[in-house]
């Protein structure tokens, strides 16, 4: 039996071991490791298999931690990993920007495994982008994997490309939501009921997905095509967002985003 301790209560924490208990993978034991109560203000529910404690000597038994603090807390979390879990336990971090070289700078002997989740982990639809490291040698890695695999898609990147795909996927819920919550304003604007248009409109960018995801050879423009015929709805909507230069704003957005993950890493973990 792994024992995982997921350092951290916060949103992605929440979300991990949501998609865990939901479907707790076999030979998996799940612990939860705060430094305060906040999260019952946030409004987890604590469920009985994993209720959180504030007493890192839990992590005296982990063989893998979850680390999901914020760039900014990260110096403290590694000295307590540091103090209290056995050297031979494997780490996840999956925190924005900090790059392995810092992780390993401040726990040189440990093994480490630099991930970029996102929030739709929590329904098992999620996208954990892994970067390739020393950690991957661990022993442990092939279960830590299919413990990832439970929680949706795994992939295995060079480290370098971990900033763009924190822009690009760690967010990117983020974006859908922006583009989910214009789908409902426009709908309730002509008169749908916010509880239709929230339907239709969190269904169609799952089609969406799913077809982008189903033919991998067609351009995001051939796609487009599909849905807009000449002189049609799509067309009058599509020449709207051109005039306003709306996709190039949301591509400077997502390099402001894969900027800033540079940034967390440059500034390195603060104690
Ligand atoms: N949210 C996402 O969708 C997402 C996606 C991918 C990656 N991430 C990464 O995940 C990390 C966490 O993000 P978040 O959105 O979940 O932040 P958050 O909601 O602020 O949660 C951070 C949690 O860490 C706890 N914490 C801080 N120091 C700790 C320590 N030494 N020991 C144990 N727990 C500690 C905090 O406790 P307090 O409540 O007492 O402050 C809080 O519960 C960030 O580094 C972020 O880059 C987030």
């Amino acid at each position: 039996m792994q024992h995982v301790i997921v350092m951290g209560a916060g949103n992605l924490a929440r979300a991990l071991v949501k998609g865990w208990l939901d479907q707790t993978p076999l030979g998996m034991k799940l612990s939860i490791l705060t430094r305060s109560n906040a999260y019952q203000e946030r409004g987890w529910v604590v469920d009985d298999r994993a209720i959180p404690t504030y007493d890192p000597e839990i992590l005296t038994t982990a063989d893998i931690i979850v680390l999901a603090v914020k760039p900014k807390d990260v110096g403290a979390a590694l000295t307590t990993v540091h103090t209290y879990a056995p050297a031979e336990a494997l780490l996840l971090s999956c925190v924005a920007g900090v790059t392995l070289r810092t992780l390993t700078g401040a726990l040189p002997q440990r093994s480490i495994v630099r991930s970029m989740p996102n929030i739709a982990v929590a329904v098992h639809d999620g996208t954990v982008v892994v970067a390739d490291g020393n950690g991957l040698e661990h022993a442990l890695w092939p279960i830590l994997k299919s413990y990832l695999a439970c929680l949706g898609h795994v992939a295995v990147v060079s480290e370098v490309w971990l900033d763009p795909a924190t822009a690009v996927s760690g967010s990117g819920p983020a974006y859908a939501y922006v583009l989910l919550q214009a789908l409902l304003e426009a709908g309730s604007q002509m008169g749908l009921p916010d509880s239709l248009a929230r339907e239709l409109a969190a269904h169609a960018l799952r089609g969406a997905a799913e077809l982008a995801l189903a033919f991998p050879e067609r351009t995001f423009s051939e796609l487009t095509r599909w849905v807009a015929s000449p002189g049609g709805t799509t067309e009058a909507a599509l020449a709207v967002l051109k005039r306003t230069e709306v996709e190039d704003t949301l591509r400077r957005a997502i390099v402001a985003a894969g900027s800033q993950a540079a940034r967390l890493g440059q500034t390195g973990p603060q104690a």
